[in-house]
């Protein structure tokens, strides 16, 4: 039978209005300290305020240093369009309290012609950082590149950044072959295993 057409393939997924369906129960939820946190997919349309502050918060936490020692310093204004444009997923892991404990902004796009899934940001509070969240959240984004039948799943890191590049080449990233030299960023990338 043919195969879809790249550009077909991320439009399908980007027309699905509830991921979480077409994810197994190992993806649903995950066990931190002996608390069954909830997985759970949101859009910008359909999020709240305090849904968004708490990304937002977490996200100046965790990145707002790192931003301020880039060219382009930090922007809150700027971040806020990028995270809650209509195209932006948020993978969100409730704690028992319904609140944020990690999040991954994705989105389903081209890249330099390629279907990808592209991870925008992931981020885990520090308390609960080193407790395999931060794998779990990749594998869901890679089941959702299985899924789709999408080529790559790929992500942008500050060089700075050396704890997040051990964490990416540890779980199975490499340097992709789009990453500019002579920037302070690289591009990584996991290829689809199953294509
Ligand atoms: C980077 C981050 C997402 C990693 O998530 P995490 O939940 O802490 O990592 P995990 O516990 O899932 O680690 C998965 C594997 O990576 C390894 N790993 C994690 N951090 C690592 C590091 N700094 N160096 C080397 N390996 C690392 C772990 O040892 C683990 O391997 P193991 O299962 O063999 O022990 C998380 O620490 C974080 O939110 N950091 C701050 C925000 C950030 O930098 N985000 C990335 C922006 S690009």
């Amino acid at each position: 039978m043919r195969q879809p057409r790249p550009k077909t393939r991320v439009a399908k997924a980007n027309a699905e209005t509830d991921l979480m369906s077409l994810c197994s129960k190992e993806f649903l939820e995950y066990p931190i300290d002996n608390e069954v946190c909830k997985v759970a997919c949101l859009r910008p349309e359909t999020m709240s305020e305090s849904e968004k502050e708490q990304l937002m918060h977490l996200l100046e936490l965790n990145m707002k240093e790192s931003y301020m020692e880039t060219p382009s310093g930090w922007n809150r204004q700027e971040k806020e369009s990028e995270m809650f444009d209509p195209a932006a997923r948020h993978l969100v892991l409730l704690s028992r309290d319904e609140k944020i404990a990690a999040f991954s902004h994705f989105r389903f796009d081209m890249d330099y012609g390629v279907d990808v899934i592209y991870c925008y940001e992931i981020h885990i509070k520090e308390c609960f950082q080193r407790k395999g969240i931060g794998r779990f959240l990749m594998e869901v984004l890679e089941h959702l590149m299985f899924v789709f039948g999408l080529s790559k799943l790929v992500l942008t890191v500050f060089k700075s950044n050396k704890n997040a590049i051990g964490f990416y080449t540890k779980i199975g990233f490499s340097i992709d072959e789009t990453s500019p030299e002579d920037t302070h960023y690289l591009i990584m990338s996991k290829l689809n295993a199953k294509k």
